[in-house]
């Protein structure tokens, strides 16, 4: 994987991820919302250590004109991507947006948030990105995904907006990889889930997990990390878990 763009980077696993890349020896185009953020004072000290493999792009997902500015400068920096990682996602903000529990927590513009981050940004990613996808050697387009967005593995209902948005960005994940395999062939688009990670994402649902459950994001980016490196053509469309199987719609 010589040529990354992680999107994301300032998350949990999008610093894990861009770490462990960086760690080997690819070249890491590492995006942040905005660089004036704490979550990026990390991610500045990795610039300074890797300083000729790293460089910050800001992209703000919820935005199509800050996807296609990032774009923009991505394609000044290089013309051909070997993985794009989006690590980017939402499930709750300090105040507003949190995981319904029950009808009456509906509200539409938190679902309307939730999609622009979890669904609707996946499909503009793969838009600006083409340009940079459609070279002659292998490549990977990926987004992180969630268990949750699987419809048959629903069996215990709530979180509405994250569930049906991430289902939404696995039809998008199975309809971009259809339409890449005519015009990019070498690409494989697919959704990744990373297991439940210590991350601020999941830190309010973490006290009645069973002991175990909860991985570092140290551990789920090795693992996603080997997911990725072991992916084939044909399994583009498909979801997969960190340990490898697949996970049906
Ligand atoms: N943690 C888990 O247990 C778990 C389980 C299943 C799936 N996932 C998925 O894993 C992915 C990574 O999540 P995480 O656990 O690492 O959570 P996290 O630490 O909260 O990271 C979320 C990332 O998304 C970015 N983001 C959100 N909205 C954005 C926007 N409008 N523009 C640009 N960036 C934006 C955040 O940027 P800022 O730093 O600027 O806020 C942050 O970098 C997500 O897709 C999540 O749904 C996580």
């Amino acid at each position: 994987m010589n040529q990354t763009l992680i999107i994301g980077a300032s998350g949990g696993i999008g610093f894990a991820m861009t770490r462990l890349l960086l760690e080997k020896g690819s070249r890491v185009i590492a995006t942040v919302r905005s660089d004036t953020s704490q979550n990026t004072e990390r991610l500045k000290k990795l610039d300074e250590k890797y300083k000729d493999q790293i460089i910050l792009v800001t992209m703000d997902i919820a935005q199509q004109h800050s996807i296609e500015k990032g774009f923009s400068s991505i394609q000044n920096l290089t013309d051909k991507l070997h993985l794009i990682l989006n690590c980017s996602g939402l499930l709750h903000k300090d105040n507003g947006l949190q995981p319904e529990k029950r009808l009456e927590d509906i509200n539409a513009e938190n679902l309307a948030e939730s999609f622009s981050v979890n669904a609707t940004a996946p499909l503009l990613i793969a838009r600006y990105a083409l340009p940079l996808l459609r070279h002659k050697e292998k490549n990977v387009l990926s987004n992180i995904s969630a268990r949750v967005g699987s419809i048959s593995d629903n069996k215990t209902g709530g979180w509405y907006a994250y569930r049906a948005a991430k289902a939404a960005q696995n039809m998008i994940t199975r309809t971009i990889a259809i339409e890449l395999s005519r015009r990019s062939p070498d690409t494989i688009c697919v959704g990744l889930h990373p297991g439940t990670v210590d991350t601020a994402l999941s830190q309010p649902f973490q006290k009645n997990l069973k002991a175990g459950q909860l991985t570092t994001p140290e551990q789920s980016a090795n693992y996603l990390y080997n997911v990725i490196s072991g992916l084939k053509n044909e399994d583009s469309g498909k979801v997969f878990a960190w340990d490898g199987s697949e996970i049906l719609p």
